[in-house]
């Protein structure tokens, strides 16, 4: 079979999907106390090209009223800056992604410092390290120098980072134990154990959790939110990925932070409004919203 043909049928789908207003989530009304934000979500690509403003709507309906977008490429994060200028609720990280690695100039640092002049851009990120996709020793090298380089740059401008870490967490603790002392911020949709949480909170970061947490594995991501102290939880999408159950399969979206605060919610016995308001006041807290 054609793949081409079969990721664009996919693709079609998921529209479809989307489009169809039967299958988005319905939530309840007299929800004027629900203040959500999502903390990290990836808005400023064409998936959301014909539907950005309906989709920025919907998540106000859901309470999610504000957003954080990420960069992860320098395209990417040219077009956040734009983003978060047009929309004002709104907000946005510059920074390359470990997977987007490219060797840094200084003129890559002075285009990420002149981004950050801009209008509601708080943070340096999406950065880090990434060991599941790139298995290549150099390659992971080049990673881990443009990880420290932002976390420097981030230093520089006194910003918040926000860091992804996939199959990485030795190497990204041991960078910020030493090079990242200094640096603040949120360890992004955090997939470690309960130890490594405890040694992230020691070192003052916040942690990020997203849609797996409503996955049928989710036993260790379980456990994180049932231990962490809630004033450094964080929630997020991380769309158009991640998309919690039992919206898997199509795209994900800022509103859906909901669903996941519901799952969170219920873990932590606590009431819906109750977990908005703390996780709203960290997100504010860390990204100066
Ligand atoms: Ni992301």
């Amino acid at each position: 079979m054609n793949t081409v043909a079969n990721c664009n049928k996919y693709r079609e789908k998921i529209m479809e999907l989307f489009e169809n207003p039967d299958t988005l989530p319905v939530f309840s009304g007299g929800d004027e106390d629900i203040f959500l934000v999502d903390t990290h979500c990836h808005i400023d690509g064409e998936e959301y090209d014909h539907d950005r403003d309906g989709m920025i709507a919907r998540a106000a309906r859901a309470g999610v009223k504000l957003m954080v977008n990420m960069g992860d490429r320098m395209e990417s994060s040219q077009r956040s800056v734009k983003l978060a200028a047009r929309y004002e609720n709104v907000y946005t990280g510059v920074g390359v992604h470990p997977e987007e690695a490219f060797p840094f100039t200084q003129a890559d640092d002075d285009r990420l410092a002149a981004w950050t002049k801009e209008p509601r851009v708080i943070a340096i990120g999406e950065i880090g390290l990434d060991y599941y996709w790139e298995k290549d020793e150099d390659k992971r090298q080049l990673q881990r120098d443009i990880f420290i380089r932002q976390l420097a740059l981030a230093r520089d401008l006194d910003l918040p980072v926000c860091i992804h870490d996939r199959d990485a967490h030795g190497d990204v603790l041991k960078i910020l134990q030493t090079e990242g002392r200094q640096n603040r911020g949120v360890v992004h949709c955090f997939s470690g154990s309960v130890e490594l949480a405890r040694e992230l909170l020691k070192l003052g970061w916040y942690l990020g959790v997203d849609g797996p947490i409503t996955y049928k594995n989710a036993k260790k991501g379980i456990e994180v939110v049932r231990e962490i102290p809630l004033d450094r939880l964080l929630l997020e999408t991380d769309s158009p990925y991640l998309t919690p159950h039992p919206y898997r399969g199509r795209r994900n979206e800022p509103g859906l932070v909901r669903v996941v605060a519901e799952k969170v919610a219920e873990l932590r016995e606590m009431s819906l409004a109750d977990l908005a308001a703390r996780t709203t006041k960290n997100a504010k807290e860390i990204y100066g919203l």
